[in-house]
């Protein structure tokens, strides 16, 4: 039976970013240099796939510090934490690496600059989500104001508008955050802030391919899991874009075919976390089913690249 016909286009950039790449490969240095088990808090990146290949070569994930036996290694996660993990790890004599990304160790680096300078903070992020937990224990509790929405700007109370400054989360939706900062500025004019936002490159780029190929598509897949940030985003704005079926997919055997019966055209991309091998086993999947012709679209090329922490590139 011949195939019917199907154009796939393929976002490019998509999936692993720098800071992903740096956080596994801290995980799988610690291996090497310690030996199994070494203990990890929390997911090191929001993918199952990547957690599960890390825990079989002997990581060890827990959520929380006291979780962890004191004479194990213990690794952070690439989202941050909150100042007062590592403290802790260091009083109690453990070894430790942190995995945060620097694109998160430069918002925490902002937010206490702007605090020793007597601005009061506000973050924009997302309630609950291990960054912005990481973001606001920079600072002693209740000095990080959180706002979710434009709404939220409206209600937010603050000290002195006059000695304001703002953060953003690192995975953020680019357009939505950009009528959050506006009504910030726009309620508090005298807010310091980034230039735009705090959004990395991994997440802008993303975006922007997907923006670039969303108009094209009968329906749209973003490999990814439910609990990444930026894999949720690029289905929002895949949606906004013009793809209203637009779905966040784990692996090939999530795809719900049945809602995909008739298409002419599909889009893929992948969220930071998500590794290569899972877009090649959606694609393939495709493949079985269709006549799949692949179009790479293209909207920047990167070469970003972060160094592993120092104690790792130091034999034991
Ligand atoms: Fe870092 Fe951005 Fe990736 S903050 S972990 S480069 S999604």
């Amino acid at each position: 039976m011949t195939k019917p016909p199907l154009t796939l286009y393929l976002a490019a950039p998509r999936g692993f970013c720098a800071g992903v790449d740096r956080a596994i490969k801290i995980v799988e240095m610690a291996l090497q240099k310690w030996g199994a088990p070494v203990y990890v808090r929390h997911e090191i990146v929001h993918n199952k796939f990547v957690v599960d290949s890390l825990r079989d070569q002997g990581a060890v994930f827990v959520e929380e510090l006291d979780d962890c036996p004191v004479d194990r290694p213990v690794i952070f996660s690439a989202h941050g934490v909150p100042k007062a993990i590592p403290a802790e790890a260091a009083r109690r004599e453990m070894v430790y690496v942190d995995a945060t990304c620097p694109l998160v160790s430069k918002v925490h680096i902002e937010a206490a600059r702007h605090h020793e300078n007597g601005l009061q903070m506000i973050m924009i992020g997302h309630a609950g989500h291990p960054e912005t937990i990481g973001t606001m224990g920079q600072l002693p509790e209740g000095e990080v104001l959180l706002v979710e929405t434009v709404e939220d700007v409206a209600h937010v109370e603050v000290r002195d508008p006059q000695q304001l400054a703002f953060v953003t989360q690192t995975t953020l939706s680019v357009d939505d955050t950009i009528d959050i900062v506006a009504a910030l500025r726009d309620r508090f004019p005298a807010i310091v802030g980034p230039h735009k936002e705090d959004i990395c490159y991994a997440t802008t780029n993303r975006q922007e391919a997907v923006k670039a190929i969303a108009p094209d598509c009968d329906a749209l897949l973003v490999v990814g899991a439910p609990n990444s940030s930026n894999s949720r985003r690029l289905v929002e704005v895949a949606r906004k874009a013009g793809c209203p079926y637009s779905q966040l997919v784990m692996r090939a055997e999530n795809i719900d075919w049945r809602a995909l019966e008739g298409i002419a055209s599909i889009g893929v991309t992948a969220g930071a976390s998500a590794p290569e091998v899972l877009i090649d086993e959606v694609i393939d999947a495709f493949r079985a089913r269709w006549d799949v012709t692949v179009k790479l679209v293209e909207t920047a090329q990167e070469n970003v690249e972060f160094k592993v922490p120092r104690v790792l590139r130091i034999p034991a």
